[in-house]
């Protein structure tokens, strides 16, 4: 089973925006089935990086959405990005350094990582943008 299982309670209401939710949850998962599997850091260095590459793709198409449409909590949601982020690119720097290494911890926490900010701060653009004709 996946490590981490996209439910219908994660949706923000924008379908653009939770099937780029899904593909951070696909990377989360190769990168914890390349973990279970033992793989070395030259096949989980590459997902890290994809991880943290789509990570700003998606994170700068729902800052565009939100500025487009005067989303009135951009600036603290914008704030939020920037420290997942910075989390993300702190790990991806630590592993490629070979100072830490993938582990259950570190799956878990990309894990809440990105639940969190989807259920706390991703659901509440939801219903602003669908109500503006946003999908
Ligand atoms: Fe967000
Ligand atoms: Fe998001």
């Amino acid at each position: 089973m996946a490590f981490l299982k996209w439910e219908e309670k994660y949706s923000t209401g924008i379908p653009s925006m939770d099937s780029q939710h899904q593909k951070l949850v696909q990377l989360i998962n190769a990168l914890h089935t390349a973990m279970i599997e033992g793989r070395g850091n030259d096949v989980m260095i590459p997902v890290l990086d994809r991880l943290v590459t789509y990570t700003t793709v998606h994170f700068n198409a729902e800052e565009s959405l939100m500025k487009l449409h005067h989303f009135p909590d951009l600036d603290a949601h914008m704030m939020e990005h920037e420290k997942l982020k910075q989390q993300v690119s702190d790990f991806q720097t630590k592993v490629t350094s070979g100072q830490t290494s993938v582990s259950v911890q570190v799956l878990q926490f990309l894990k809440e990582w990105l639940l969190d900010h989807i259920l706390k701060a991703d659901k509440q653009y939801g219903g602003y943008l669908s109500a503006r004709g946003v999908k």
